[in-house]
């Protein structure tokens, strides 16, 4: 991919006149974005790259896990994983407004970066703060021209004591690119072909406020609906594809019991960009598996639906 060739080289040579020997830190995902910038920083500037992988409680199940296997012992790249759970949580408790979420989530990754980076030995010469930002999140989280559809939580916003300079090599970017980009930089075919998942993470997958309990209802069911899709061979075919705990409770009935518990809604899409999106045609009979184990080993879910919206009007997540 001769395009993606000649954006390598112009970019290693722009963040290396821009670092100089100074060091940066990634706010590593483990999504393909920032996996992405991962890979082009350290081809740019090695170890002066210093990942930090925030678990916020709000990741997807064994995503943790992964991360570390695949960045600290794989990749060999500088990596602190930093367990803040308890933080997240506690800030986001009673919270049950999309944006505000957005705003907590995104606030305190920025803080808990900062007060991080500092118990680092190497911390004080950190002088830039790079992000996978996509062109579409650049877009979509408005110009001063354009009306904001959904803050994304890895734009810009920086508290203005934080000394952090930002990089961004990927913001003229759409994921096809970074896919390709990914590529060419060596990543692992199912690193670059992983569905996207968004930095707020299962706190925009549960609507309402976020508990322990629901959290547990997200993890379960989206690792069950993963599988399945696994199984039947169409990962790639779709986009991205997860589950979201409604906020809806509904009757049910179980054995010759009455439930009243949740429904848990399956969004799963088609794209090329994530700008807009179909929803995918998944096979009844996958459909018909996913719903009765999901009722099935999931506790407190009675009920699954399945979102036909596209984007636009609908978005892709449903906060
Ligand atoms: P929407 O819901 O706006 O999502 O149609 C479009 C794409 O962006 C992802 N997304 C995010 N990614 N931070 C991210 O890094 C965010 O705050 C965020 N919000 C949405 C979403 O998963 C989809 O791929």
């Amino acid at each position: 991919n001769w395009s993606m060739h000649d954006f390598i080289d112009v970019q290693v040579e722009k963040i290396r006149a821009q670092v100089k020997d100074d060091k940066v830190l990634l706010a590593l995902s483990g999504g393909v974005d920032s996996s992405v910038v991962a890979a082009l920083l350290h081809k740019a500037i090695g170890d002066q790259l210093y990942c930090m992988f925030i678990d916020h409680g709000l990741l997807r199940k064994g995503e943790a896990e992964s991360v570390v296997e695949m960045f600290g012992k794989n990749m060999k790249i500088n990596l602190t994983k930093i367990d803040a759970k308890e933080r997240f949580l506690s800030k986001l408790a009673g919270v049950s407004d999309p944006e505000k979420k957005r705003k907590i989530i995104g606030n305190e990754f920025v803080y808990t970066f900062d007060e991080e980076v500092k118990k680092l030995i190497v911390g004080e010469d950190i002088k830039w703060l790079a992000q996978g930002t996509l062109y579409t999140d650049v877009i979509e989280s408005g110009t001063k021209t354009a009306q904001t559809i959904k803050s994304h939580h890895n734009v810009g916003g920086l508290p203005e004591d934080m000394q952090f300079q930002l990089i961004e090599p990927l913001n003229t970017l759409f994921k096809d690119e970074v896919r390709a980009l990914g590529i060419e930089l060596g990543l692992p075919e199912e690193m670059v072909w992983r569905q996207p998942f968004p930095g707020p993470g299962l706190g925009i997958r549960i609507l309402g406020d976020i508990t322990e309990d629901k959290l547990h209802i997200v993890r379960e069911s989206d690792a069950i609906l993963r599988e399945e899709i696994a199984k039947a061979g169409l990962q790639k075919e779709i986009w991205q594809y997860f589950t979201c705990l409604t906020n809806m409770r509904s009757v049910g009935v179980m054995g010759d019991q009455r439930t009243y518990d949740y429904a848990v809604a399956i969004r799963a899409v088609t794209s090329i960009d994530g700008m807009t999106a179909d929803w995918a045609k998944i096979p009844y009979e996958v459909l018909d598996v996913i719903s009765n184990r999901i009722v099935n080993e999931v506790p407190h879910v009675n009920r699954v639906v399945y979102d036909i919206t596209s984007k636009p009007p609908g978005t892709i997540e449903f906060e």
